[in-house]
């Protein structure tokens, strides 16, 4: 298993591209956000999959609507890192359980967004290694129609100087507007290995390496049900909108489904690659629902 370390108190003592390691191939499978049970299982049941036909380094999975589509517990936490995610990232729905709150401060591969405010729990970056290859990963909060206490653009800096000996960082910015993302993407090229946008659960088509060597996506997509509406039954949320009165959101389980990118680097801090991988639930798994 890779170790892992909180963010560092004293992380600037190496530098430059030589003492970074992380020169041979290296690769992370980041997986969107994973949405219910169904999503859960979707991810456990790909996992093998995926590991045989992509060999990632590193796995990093977006929690945060993993606990019955809103938030996540310690329990699912420890569940994803058992079968292989090395870091969990969140988003806006990081305090939905009570639960989790303490769980944040303690477990150093869980994140949720680094501009949120301090006081709030749990941190945001953290970085895990294997085989001599440091993964930075900074979890972020977009500032349009989210709640985040502070800038996304100004608080990535001191969480990528944390970073410093870092063999690559991935960011996962989290956000509801893709002008913020793509915003983010180009202030970030040529600084850090990928910037991977998260939230919306829909894929968007604009995954490439940014002229800088950045891989880049607007969104990643979701891992869980395409029959309902990003997540919810399509019933409800038609009633909803229909209506405009309040409905009782339940997490679809039609047609479950994978979303990811697999980022590729053999270099320090840049992409070769990001290719999305899009695929329905393994067929024979499902009979253990
Ligand atoms: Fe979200």
């Amino acid at each position: 298993m890779a170790e892992s370390q909180a963010s560092a108190a004293d992380p600037r003592a190496a530098g430059g591209e030589e003492s970074r390691g992380g020169n041979g191939h290296v690769s992370v499978l980041f997986v969107g956000d994973i949405v219910g049970g169904i999503g859960r299982r979707t991810l456990l049941d790909s996992l093998p999959v995926l590991r045989e036909r992509y060999e990632p380094t590193f796995v990093i999975a977006n929690g945060e609507n993993v606990a019955g589509g809103l938030g996540i517990t310690p329990k699912l936490a420890d569940e994803l890192i058992a079968a292989g995610v090395d870091v969990i990232t969140l988003g806006n729905h990081t305090y939905h359980r009570r639960e989790v709150y303490a769980y944040l401060d303690a477990q150093p591969r869980i994140l949720r967004p680094v501009n949120f405010l301090s006081s709030q729990p749990g941190h945001g970056v953290c970085t895990v290694e294997r085989d001599g290859v440091r993964l930075g990963v900074v979890s972020l909060s977009g500032n349009l129609y989210l709640r985040a206490g502070r800038s996304a653009f100004t608080e990535i800096e001191s969480a990528l100087s944390e970073l410093r000996d870092a063999s690559h960082i991935v960011v996962d910015m989290h956000a509801e507007a893709t002008s913020e993302k793509v915003a983010m993407g180009w202030h970030l090229d040529g600084r850090v290995t990928a910037v991977v946008g998260t939230h919306t659960h829909v894929p968007t088509a604009d995954a490439r390496v940014l002229p800088g060597g950045t891989a880049y996506i607007t969104d990643v997509g979701m891992t869980g049900p395409r029959g309902g509406v990003i997540g919810v039954k399509r019933e409800q949320a038609i009633e909803s909108l229909l209506t405009q009165m309040p409905v009782r959101f339940e997490t679809s389980d039609e047609d479950p489904w994978l979303m990811a990118v697999l980022i590729s680097c053999s270099r320090p801090l840049r992409a070769d690659s990001i290719e999305q991988v899009l695929m329905p639930r393994p067929v024979l798994a499902r009979g253990r629902d």
